[in-house]
């Protein structure tokens, strides 16, 4: 038997994908879209060209280049609701669980990476349950305002993840390299069960 089942490892790198992507939809929308920057871009352009618009204008305009970007924020975040509940489902198979067992018989470190992955799963949990009541407040009955300190809270979240990622990819590329030779491959062909 393999130390990660095919499905296990499939889930593994879409998740990742899909993880890797909502971070590149919010960059996009504070870096090269966002809305304040590229209003005060049209503004400036427009009036190069004699056209005056007021300041709300270029708000709706910018806000109007960005939305079919930000669309996929959306679409992946539905993706990632669905793989939060393919994971919950993968925790039945040895793959799904091998991680969280035998947690005395292992060192400091270890014990500290696999709390991580727990936590991570909580606010990922926490990110996909509150990222879904943002977008559709109104049909859950809830006013603009509530909607808003749930973004607010949202996107405070959002932090643990930006450290998550790389710290996680820094640490299996350190493993690799160290007493865990395999470690990665072992995610891409399966590896020997331990
Ligand atoms: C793209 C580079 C990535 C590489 C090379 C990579 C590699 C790996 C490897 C080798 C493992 C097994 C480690 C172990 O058994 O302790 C693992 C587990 C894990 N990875 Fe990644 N990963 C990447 C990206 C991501 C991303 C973006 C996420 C998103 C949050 C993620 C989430 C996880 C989680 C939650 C586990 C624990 C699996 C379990 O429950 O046992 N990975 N990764
Ligand atoms: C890894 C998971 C996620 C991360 C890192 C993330 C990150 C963020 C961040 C940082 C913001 C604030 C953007 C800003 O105002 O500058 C945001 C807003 C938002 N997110 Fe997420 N998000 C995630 C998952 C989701 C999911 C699963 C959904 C549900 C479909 C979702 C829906 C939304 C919505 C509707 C907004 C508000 C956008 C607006 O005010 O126009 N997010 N997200």
């Amino acid at each position: 038997m393999k130390r990660w089942r095919l499905d296990f490892r499939i889930w593994h790198w879409i998740h990742a994908a899909v993880v890797l992507g909502l971070l590149g939809t919010v960059f996009l929308r504070k870096t090269f879209l966002s809305w304040r920057t590229n209003s005060e871009l049209l503004t400036q352009k427009l009036f190069e060209i004699n056209l005056e618009i007021t300041a709300e204008q270029a708000k709706v305009l910018a806000k109007a280049i960005r939305a079919p970007m930000w669309e996929w924020h959306i679409i992946l975040g539905y993706a990632l609701a669905a793989l939060l509940l393919w994971r919950a489902i993968l925790f039945f198979t040895q793959s799904g669980k091998q991680n969280y067992q035998n947690l005395k018989e292992e060192n400091v470190y270890k014990k500290i990476v696999k709390l991580g992955y727990i936590v991570i799963y909580g606010v990922l949990v926490f990110m996909a349950v509150s990222g879904l009541m943002i977008h559709f407040y109104e049909a859950l009955g809830l006013t603009k305002d509530v909607a808003h300190d749930i973004k607010e809270i949202h996107e405070l979240v959002f932090n643990a993840i930006l450290i998550f990622v790389p710290l996680h990819i820094i640490g299996v590329f350190i493993a690799e390299n160290q007493d865990e030779k395999g470690i990665i491959s072992d995610m891409v062909n399966g590896g020997d069960e331990k």
